[in-house]
């Protein structure tokens, strides 16, 4: 398979420049699979009514996993939990192994440790190039303390605290 072409890449790494926070979005297919993928293109949408999106790309092998599902959930990973990120973000071998996993919203698994989960129905799809648009609706959500995991420039790091923009 050939790799990303020198623009590809060049895109790629401005993109890269935009930190962000880490997911693994997750879901149980129609066999009663569960399925989990690493993201980082996660955002909110909407507050009324309670929207959030992210992004699969078509390449990827959970493709076919996320296609009929009516349900998934998003679980916000807390900094200790590269380890996490990274084995929902290569093929083989099973993420799931050793995790005590609740299912939320439709079977769906949620994972352990992480700052928040928030349990969607799929509302709508959309056709984005070489990806999929997933929007779904908020039935459920919780949040727990702890330090985020961000994803920078291809890296993995930890929030340092600054002043707050709005304050006086
Ligand atoms: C920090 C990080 C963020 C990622 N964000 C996304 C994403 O938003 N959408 C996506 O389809 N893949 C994303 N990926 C890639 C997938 O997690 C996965 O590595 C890729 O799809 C190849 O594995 P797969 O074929 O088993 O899915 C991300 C990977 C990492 C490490």
């Amino acid at each position: 398979m050939n790799g990303p072409s020198a623009a590809e890449r060049a895109l790629r790494d401005a993109l890269g420049q935009f930190a962000t926070g880490v997911t693994v979005v997750t879901t149980v297919t129609a066999s009663g699979e569960p399925a989990g993928i690493t993201v980082n293109s996660f955002t909110s949408l909407s507050l009324t009514p309670p929207l959030v999106l992210w992004n699969l790309s078509r390449k990827s092998a959970n493709w076919e996993a996320f296609q009929d599902v009516e349900h998934f959930a998003v679980n916000v990973l807390a900094a200790d939990q590269e380890p996490m990120a990274l084995a929902f973000a290569h093929p083989g071998g099973d993420p799931f192994a050793g995790l005590e996993v609740e299912k939320g919203l439709g079977g769906v698994p949620l994972l352990p440790g992480v700052l928040a989960q928030f349990e969607c129905e799929v509302r709508n799809r959309y056709q984005g190039g070489d990806h999929e648009m997933l929007i779904g609706e908020v039935f459920d959500y919780r949040e727990f303390d702890g330090e985020p995991l961000l994803f920078y420039r291809g890296n993995f790091g930890r929030f340092r605290h600054h002043t707050r923009p709005w304050k006086a």
